[in-house]
């Protein structure tokens, strides 16, 4: 039986993108009609984070042209929409009340239903923009604000299992950025040095077995850039990797990371002392959240494992969960979201306000109409 699409405009501004999408889903087929994004990284850099009045300002500057954009690239009429959504939290406030101000007034003067959506809700909806989730589903959530597992027993029902005690993962990964004077957002680069540092190592590997066929400027070149001794004794704590729960710190290893770079005060400048901080950092993370993603698997057997939040645009994090569940969960399914829908965006609200809508009553879509006057930013909504 044919079934008629649902059609959904979603407005995301909760930290510092001003993002608006039009997604359909028609049964268990989503489609991505538009997905325009203004990133206001360049105007926030030379603060070394998100300054919220800024974001505001920046926000109640671009909703419009962004929503213009969005609609016209999808070729829709406000008549073709079924319903609006909206990040209603948690995020900056300021910036939330920009799009929740958008979205109400969308919906008063269009008279439609509207949906707030949590931010991780979106993030992890993300996922389903690509494939069909199955459930359990456990979610490892990854982001600038958040570090989460949340176990899902079907579509819309969360559980927390457990979440950072102090800072987010990307919140860590942002101030060990700024610890080695690296630009923010600091996620990106950090990854990239970690990332340079783990092919010196191999190359170095290499260069050590194929030492006798390998080039005498090669050789030269490698040892010069690799100072492995110099470096070698720099490890960092993996926190709570032992507790029997599902939670996380990651504010321990901020610190430890901050005393290292202290105590080598003269190899600040130093590229290869940058690229292991950076790659030992990014280690002792993905080792700590591999552990308590395992041992969730272990005692929860779900389906599907995702991954969501900023902090999914990892490329190693997404390799090492590849591999942890193709060698010891081969019965698990494990989802990435494509890179264009891991950092913020307005798509991931609306694929997840169109499983919401689609599981309201008639009276229940009635009742949305008056969200308008009845939907709040706020800035520390709970997952539920
Ligand atoms: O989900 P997101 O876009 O915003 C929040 O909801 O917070 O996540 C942003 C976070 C930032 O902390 C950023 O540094 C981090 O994600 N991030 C990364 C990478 N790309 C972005 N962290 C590590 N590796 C990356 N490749
Ligand atoms: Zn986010």
């Amino acid at each position: 039986m044919k079934t008629s699409p649902t059609t959904i405009l979603a407005i995301e501004t909760s930290c510092d993108e001003t993002a608006v999408a039009v997604v359909q889903k028609n049964g268990d087929e989503i489609q991505v009609l538009s997905n325009i994004v203004s990133s206001q990284i360049a105007l926030h850099a030379p603060f070394g984070g998100v300054v919220p009045d800024l974001a505001a300002r920046e926000h109640a500057q671009n909703i419009i042209p962004v929503l213009e954009e969005s609609l016209t690239k999808a070729n829709v009429h406000r008549d073709d929409i079924d319903c609006l959504a909206v990040t209603s939290g948690p995020g900056l406030i300021p910036a939330l009340l920009i799009g929740t101000i958008a979205a109400k007034t969308l919906a008063y003067t269009w008279k439609k239903p509207l949906l707030g959506i949590h931010h991780i809700e979106g993030h992890i909806y993300a996922n389903a923009l690509q494939n069909d989730l199955k459930f359990p589903l456990l979610a490892l959530v990854v982001s600038g604000g958040h570090t989460q597992l949340v176990l899902m027993q079907d579509h819309l029902d969360y559980t927390i299992l457990g979440e950072t005690q102090d800072d987010a993962v990307g919140e860590a990964f942002d101030k060990v950025a700024k610890m080695l004077n690296l630009p923010y957002p600091g996620g990106p680069i950090v990854a990239r040095f970690a990332d340079e540092y783990a092919q010196l190592q191999s190359s170095q590997s290499n260069h050590s077995s194929h030492s006798k066929t390998s080039s005498r400027h090669q050789s030269k070149e490698v040892s010069e850039n690799f100072s492995e001794k110099k470096y070698s004794k720099i490890i960092f704590p993996r926190p709570m990797i032992h507790s029997n729960d599902y939670h996380f710190s990651f504010s321990g290893l901020k610190t430890s990371v901050l005393y290292t770079i202290k105590k080598h005060e003269e190899l600040k400048k130093d590229e290869t002392f940058i690229q292991k901080i950076c790659y030992e950092f990014q280690e002792a993370v993905i080792e700590t959240l591999l552990a308590k993603t395992s041992k969730a698997l272990r005692e929860f057997h779900p389906k599907t494992l995702v991954i969501a939040g900023g902090v999914s645009a990892n490329t190693t994090l997404r390799a090492r969960l590849t591999s942890l569940a193709s060698h010891d969960f081969p019965h698990i399914q494990f989802i990435s979201p494509d890179f264009q829908y891991s950092l913020d965006n307005a798509a991931m609200i609306g694929v997840a306000a169109a499983f919401r809508y689609d599981t309201l009553l008639v009276t229940e879509k009635t009742t949305l109409l008056d969200s308008w006057s009845t939907l709040r930013a706020d800035a520390n909504l709970v997952l539920s």
